[in-house]
């Protein structure tokens, strides 16, 4: 699986594939659109008045000051009807982006440096991979494990801080069945840039499946579906196939290698203890690597974590 991207669409803004988007777009353009004429005939009045009543001589003092009534009310009553229909749009946009339609699918979803984490309805728990159906409802339930984070989704419009001790929320409808891009949008410490997530909308007969299968099709082969969940479960983050060393430990041939400990004892990478880091993660630490490993306690199941155990077998 590639890298999460998002679908550039015009010069201004990528492109669009929420039922929201366009009040979003529409919104955004008229505020520019407004924007552009005030700011130049502002900028121009400036100048030509800086100009035309400079200060010319010693003696030159101001005098004459009077009101002009109905210049004053001009200026006064035509921005402030702009500014009450920019609110107009502005609010009604945000409260139809606030409240999510009773029958939406609710999807909990927790962040943490630096991944996210999404739980549907039967239990199904999925890692920086966010299935969602297409034409229907999604509410996120949202919160955060550390620190604030930002879930935004650049071609549904949508982004809402997930903050600690409390549930933030929001929804969108997907309106197309593709893959795109979810970011963390909240500064959040040097994995920031990585907390990248895929957020894939299928047809709903397809995403029925998809959920039924745990995220992903339960027929793969074991290795193959143990691939899948490396690739989707953030692993891709901290530990290279190819040799290179990033965060953890490379996996370029890891089974059956001897490791040493970082209290200095040393292990055979088996089943067990594969098993043991995905839970564990503190309790063996390799020497010289950062213990910086989350637990995937509750996010695996048995059948996933021998699906990676049949994955890392075959990585030569
Ligand atoms: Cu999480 Cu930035």
């Amino acid at each position: 699986m590639s890298k999460p991207h998002i679908d550039l669409g015009s010069f201004w803004l990528p492109h669009a594939s929420s039922t929201m988007a366009h009040e979003i777009d529409w919104a955004f353009g008229l505020v520019t659109w407004v924007s552009i004429p005030v700011f130049v005939g502002i900028v121009v009045a400036a100048i030509y008045f800086v100009i035309k009543f400079r200060r010319r001589s010693e003696n030159d003092e101001l005098r004459g000051l009077d009101h002009a009534p109905r210049l004053e009310l001009a200026w006064t009553i035509i921005p402030g009807i702009i500014f009450l229909g920019l609110f107009w749009v502005g609010f009604r946009g945000y409260v139809d982006s606030s409240v999510a339609p009773a029958e939406a699918l609710e999807i909990q979803v927790t962040a943490e440096m630096y991944m996210w984490t999404f739980t549907y309805p039967n239990g199904t728990v999925m890692v920086n991979e966010l299935g969602v159906p297409k034409d229907r409802p999604v509410k996120l339930i949202m919160s955060s494990k550390d620190t604030i984070h930002s879930f935004y989704v650049p071609e549904f419009r949508i982004k809402q801080d997930v903050i600690p001790g409390t549930y933030t929320t929001t929804w969108f409808q997907a309106t197309e069945a593709k893959e795109t891009a979810l970011e963390c949008a909240e500064y959040c410490g040097v994995g920031h840039s990585d907390m990248l997530a895929t957020v894939k909308v299928m047809e709903p007969a397809k995403f029925d499946e998809w959920l039924e299968g745990g995220g992903g099709d339960t027929k793969m082969p074991p290795a193959e579906r143990g691939k899948m969940l490396f690739q989707t479960r953030s692993c891709t983050n901290c530990h290279s196939l190819d040799g290179t060393r990033i965060q953890g430990p490379t996996f370029k041939n890891v089974w059956g290698r001897t490791e040493t400990l970082s209290d200095g004892k040393q292990i055979k990478v088996d089943e067990n203890y594969v098993r043991e880091s995905l839970m564990h993660p503190q309790a063996k630490i390799v020497q010289g690597y950062p213990s910086t490993m989350p637990t995937f306690e509750g996010l695996l199941k048995d059948k996933d974590v021998d699906a990676i155990i049949a994955f890392l077998k075959t990585v030569k």
